[in-house]
């Protein structure tokens, strides 16, 4: 759990990053309809839950440094009984002003009210804009009323992008963050562990997500990160496949990417095998290289390191191996520099992993490619996808798609793996599988 003497850290620490007389709003994700009158499970919005843990929705934060009456405002939906027997407890202001230690806090209808008068004097408005088009265009009225109110306007109010400085903070994790995202990776971890014990053929894609996903609540986990991704035989080649409704077949690899959120933290695993619990010789050929790309990119990982060398050292294992194993023919060094590898590799070794799946934080500062920090947290991932239909290699290799994903932290004197509580050795799989 974060504690609300961190929350209250990382508040300071923003508003110490802040201009002079300056405002920060962090609006509430906006709730979806799934269908009529029902909606998709409510995702609060990760800049809020950051700044305050926070979980209702219809709720706007304030962060107004150095205002001597508070710099923390509140607006959040009022008390409700006959909308809180529908649709379950509501904080309402009062409470809400000390779980979270605001200074002010006031009901969310209000907001008309108070929240203009409040931005008079501003010079700079911190804003993510962009994620809530209604939302965007109500602070978008207040601020031309303040600066068309000749009387008390400041024409001079400007909108600055509160995500990057977010981003800076958000991208180095605390200690109580590191723990809570242990936690994710070690639930994701067994829960493919369980997948892998429970795989057999003729089952659908959909039970091994069952099997993940059970796995996930049961160990306290609110559910997946992300929509799990299980795709077998030539599925496995589709990045974003999450139809998940095919039979396992014996013979066919599975590629299952999957990871849990805790306490809004997420982890994103990534593990291939074989559906009948045996490597044939073609897909253990495909596999060892993208584990030895893996292996090659995540031994570049040490504080002080840009981020684009395990890109670069997936790419030079890839391309050796597909070279080896005669899908590529050439000399490696003209191949990497041609980009021949894009057509079997053709995504990124990593991102930042962290609140949001694909975290924030700048990856280039002064376009130069950010060097690693101690306490920074990412994936590794390389992957090898042959299409079903790519009539220029041997029949064999022909709807064969692996990637193995692992989540990595940046630690003072190199990395540590958090998610190695499931085996990617292919014999260890193999032996899981029995
Ligand atoms: N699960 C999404 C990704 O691996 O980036
Ligand atoms: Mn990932
Ligand atoms: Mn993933």
């Amino acid at each position: 759990m974060i504690s609300k003497k961190e929350y209250a850290a990382r508040r300071k620490d923003l508003m110490s990053m802040m201009g002079h007389n300056s405002v920060a709003i962090i609006a509430a994700a906006p709730e979806r309809v799934r269908s009529k009158d029902t909606y998709y499970p409510y995702k609060q919005s990760t800049n809020l839950s950051y700044l305050c843990g926070f979980a209702e929705p219809s709720a706007v934060m304030l962060l107004l440094p150095n205002r001597p009456q508070g710099e923390f405002i509140l607006f959040c939906r009022d008390k409700d009984p006959l909308r809180e027997t529908w649709d379950g407890h509501r904080t309402g202001p009062l409470q809400a002003k000390n779980i979270l230690g605001a200074d002010d806090a006031f009901p969310i209808d209000d907001i008309e009210d108070i929240l203009p008068g409040l931005l008079e004097d501003k010079e700079h408005v911190y804003y993510s804009a962009g994620k809530d088009k209604a939302f965007d265009s109500r602070l978008m009225r207040w601020i031309d009323e303040v600066r068309n109110n000749t009387a008390k306007g400041n024409s001079n109010c400007d909108f600055v992008d509160l995500d990057h400085l977010l981003g800076e903070l958000r991208l180095i994790k605390s200690a109580a963050e590191i723990k809570l995202m242990r936690k994710a990776a070690d639930i994701s971890a067994q829960a493919h562990c369980r997948a892998m014990r429970h795989c057999s053929a003729g089952q659908k894609e959909y039970q091994l997500q069952a099997e993940i996903e059970h796995q996930f609540m049961m160990a306290g986990a609110s559910g997946p990160a992300y929509t799990s991704i299980v795709g077998s035989g030539a599925n496995a080649c589709v990045l974003h496949y999450i139809e998940n409704r095919a039979t396992l077949k014996s013979g066919d690899l599975v590629l299952i990417d999957a990871g849990c959120e805790y306490h809004n933290y997420a982890a994103d695993i990534t593990r291939t095998f074989p559906v009948n619990g045996k490597f044939s010789s073609a897909q253990a050929a495909i596999y060892d290289v993208v584990l030895a790309a893996q292996d090659a990119a995540i031994k570049t990982i040490a504080p002080g390191v840009t981020f684009d060398k395990a890109n670069a050292a997936a790419i030079a294992v890839i391309t050796q191996g597909l070279i080896d194993i005669g899908i590529l023919k050439g000399e490696a060094e003209n191949l990497i520099a041609d980009g021949a590898y894009r057509d079997f590799y053709m995504h990124s070794v990593s991102h930042w992993l962290g609140m949001d799946v694909h975290d924030v934080g700048d990856y280039k500062v002064d376009n130069q490619w950010r060097v690693y920090e101690a306490g920074m947290l990412l994936t590794i991932e390389p992957g090898i996808y042959i299409s079903a239909d790519n009539s220029a290699v041997d029949n064999k290799w022909r709807g064969i798609g692996v990637r193995i994903e692992d989540n990595i932290l940046v630690t003072k004197n190199g990395y540590e793996v958090l998610t190695d509580g499931v085996p990617k050795q292919r014999d260890q799989i193999e032996k899981l599988m029995v």
